[in-house]
């Protein structure tokens, strides 16, 4: 029998696969990342963590544990695991691919079409009593329809966001390092911002894509622009990107990830064409749940000695 450490809870029944094993599994009741002298402590009693995107597994931790064998993440991203450290100690590291794929595309598309309608101030001048009846000159934004989308990295949400934005009548282009061989391939990004009315991020994150999208990339969006991020904050350079929205540059921008989570740029927050949201693309009851079901399958076939489909490998 193995000894499994939740770190945060669970949606509603999102233990049931681990309670069901036979393992013993220990669960910290709380919200929010487990404190780091916790964790290290924690990490040298179990053979498994179950781990959310907040939570820092760091060197220290990994290196504390002689028992520790797999870290599962329950995200698809893992920039939160330190993965030289986690090879260096022989543990495993899994997460959540392609289960929050539909859901975080739509969260792309919401934002879309959010900022390009400025659907958050409108519904802030409702709430706040200034709306004072229907003109014909009020709230003004721009079409998606028609529009140029340029979306950089194709993964496997960037495709689902392109499925969904053949409903919309635009142009879609993608920037990837390498060529995808399908339509709209851009080979630089340069090149893809200057033709983007919408610059939509899809790329993970990395020592390569910090501040990817930075001044010189936001400076080569056509005036009026959108940025849509819904992958990580570090990507995407907010002090740049407040710089262009405050000088009027863009149109507005759409984010659900930010670099300093949960401390949002103050300067971001005081945009009223920022729509700002708190890191929901994933935030549905089935997704969550099988997030959870996922993270704990990994954990189990590590456990078994297996290899699990959703290892992350360590060229990754
Ligand atoms: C969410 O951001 C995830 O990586 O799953
Ligand atoms: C708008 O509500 C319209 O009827 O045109």
């Amino acid at each position: 029998m193995a000894r499994i450490l939740i770190t945060q809870r669970l949606v509603d029944g999102g233990d049931a696969v681990l309670r069901a094993s036979g393992h013993e599994v220990l669960t910290r009741d709380a919200d929010g990342p487990m404190p780091h002298d916790e964790l290290v402590a924690a990490a040298a009693e179990v053979d498994a963590i179950v781990c959310m995107l907040s939570d820092q597994i760091d060197a220290e931790v990994l290196a504390s544990g002689g028992r520790l064998k797999v870290v599962s993440n329950v995200a698809v991203g893992f920039d939160n695991i330190d993965r030289t450290a986690a090879e260096a100690a022989g543990v495993a590291v899994t997460n959540t691919p392609g289960v929050l794929d539909a859901a975080t595309a739509d969260i792309s598309i919401l934002l879309m079409l959010s900022a390009r309608r400025q659907a958050s101030a409108a519904e802030a001048d409702l709430r706040s009593g200034r709306w004072t009846g229907w003109a014909i000159g009020d709230h003004l934004g721009l079409d998606l329809t028609g529009a140029t989308i340029g979306l950089v990295g194709l993964g496997r949400i960037g495709q689902a966001v392109s499925r969904r934005l053949g409903g919309f009548d635009t142009t879609v282009l993608h920037h990837t390092r390498h060529d995808t061989g399908r339509k709209g391939w851009t080979p630089s990004l340069l090149d893809l911002a200057g033709r983007s009315d919408v610059l939509s991020i899809h790329v993970p994150s990395t020592t390569d894509t910090h501040h990817l999208i930075n001044a010189e990339v936001l400076a080569a969006l056509p005036d009026g622009a959108v940025v849509i991020n819904t992958a990580r904050g570090s990507i995407l350079d907010e002090e740049a990107l407040a710089n262009a929205l405050e000088a009027g540059r863009l149109h507005g921008a759409g984010l659900d990830v930010f670099e300093g989570e949960p401390v949002i740029n103050p300067r971001l927050l005081a945009s009223p064409r920022c729509v700002l949201l708190p890191h929901i693309g994933s935030a549905t009851i089935s997704v969550r749940r099988a997030m959870c079901e996922m993270a704990s399958q990994g954990v189990l076939e590590v456990l078994a000695g297996t290899t699990p489909g959703n290892l992350v490998p360590a060229d990754a």
